[in-house]
């Protein structure tokens, strides 16, 4: 079992490991002569030109990803793009029909409200992408086309290198939608693929800097509460980092945007509440740092240890923070690829220093088949 787990303690913390790996994989063979390519048999150019809004339907850390995908969809293609978890669209009334292309993205391919999204939006005749790491799962088998995520069997219950995988599948869907409707030029494309492909070797570094996040988050494991405030991508990062911990530490951990502060999450800070902060770029997103440079003044006026993520160089958050996590400078859109990651070591360190099974967290199941 031991070798299985390539030397670590659990599988989790092997496909954290494998990260890198997974991206490099699913990005493999989706650009060719110059071009993104998604599934050529099923999806042409001409259905992605005739798309004019986008829906991204998911369950758990799957929507997290989708969440994250909106900045860039939005921003590559202008086009309008909902979220939404899978159980709540097939009971609404959501307004689709045949130029709305719907995203359902599953690790599994087999959870049943995701399944039964995506059988909603093919009887409106939306177009379904399935974004699945299960070959020939059901999700993928009823869908129009698919987006094979190539992480590699995932055993640990809390998805990691799906997540990470997932992110970049739907960027590819994104940039294809640019190229198809011509609302990127293809050098600019290219520009944007060749940056993904990058983030293998940024991932690769910040798994080489995350033993003192193990360290920390062995010496915060007694606390009951951890908040995480995150803004733009790093809103969804603070999401799926507070999900982690809950998942597999069983502390109440809870994600806000940092705009939301004033009206509601402040009331909760007390003194020696930890709240883990990812800090936009003070050079890509000079504003919005700015402004949570205010709220982490803000939280620590009353009282909260903040565990800042920043990137490197960022003078402001180093000044600040009562613990700081390092990531590498990377373009705004793609830094959730590397924040996530010391949210994944601190949330499985926690849960390890508290003796729990980090790969089988209580009362939960890798993919809920049931509704
Ligand atoms: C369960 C797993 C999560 C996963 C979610 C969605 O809750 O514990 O890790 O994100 O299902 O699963 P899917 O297979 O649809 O991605």
């Amino acid at each position: 079992a031991a070798a299985e787990k390539g030397g670590h303690d659990f599988f989790m913390l092997k496909e954290i490991a494998e990260q890198p790996q997974a991206l490099a994989d699913t990005l493999l063979g989706h650009f060719e002569n110059g071009r993104v390519v998604l599934d050529e048999q099923r999806i042409s150019d001409q259905d992605l030109r005739d798309v004019d809004k986008v829906f991204v339907v998911a369950c758990g850390t799957a929507y997290h990803a989708g969440l994250i995908a909106k900045y860039a969809i939005e921003h590559w293609t202008r086009l309008p793009v909902e979220v939404e978890l899978a159980s709540e669209f097939r009971y609404r009334d959501p307004v689709l029909d045949r130029s709305t292309l719907v995203v359902a993205i599953s690790q599994s391919g087999e959870t049943a409200d995701t399944l039964e999204a995506v059988r909603h939006a093919k009887e409106q005749k939306a177009r379904v992408l399935a974004i699945c790491n299960t070959n020939g799962a059901q999700i993928p088998r009823e869908s129009d086309a698919v987006l094979y995520t190539h992480a590699g069997p995932e055993i640990g219950v809390a998805s990691t290198k799906c997540f990470l995988a997932q992110i970049v599948a739907t960027y590819l869907v994104g940039l294809a939608l640019a190229q198809a409707r011509g609302t990127k030029y293809s050098d600019e494309v290219a520009r944007e693929y060749l940056a993904l492909e990058q983030m293998t070797d940024a991932v690769a570094q910040v798994l080489e800097t995350v033993e003192p996040v193990r360290a920390l988050a062995r010496d915060l494991s007694s606390t009951d509460t951890v908040l995480f405030l995150g803004r733009h991508v790093g809103y969804p990062v603070a999401l799926e980092g507070a999900l982690k911990l809950k998942e597999l530490a069983y502390i109440h951990a809870e994600g806000f945007a940092a705009g939301e502060l004033k009206h509601g999450p402040i009331a909760l800070i007390e003194d020696g509440v930890p709240v883990i902060v990812v800090m936009p770029s003070p050079v890509g997103r000079a504003v919005l740092h700015s402004k949570m440079v205010s709220n982490i003044r803000e939280i620590q006026a009353r009282g909260a240890t903040t565990i800042v993520i920043a990137e490197d160089g960022d003078i402001a958050a180093a000044a600040l923070a009562d613990h700081l996590i390092v990531i590498p400078r990377v373009p705004t859109l793609l830094q959730p690829l590397v924040s996530t990651v010391p949210l994944q070591a601190f949330a499985a360190a926690v849960a390890q220093a508290r003796g729990y099974d980090v790969d089988k967290p209580r009362n939960l199941a890798k993919s809920v088949t049931v509704e």
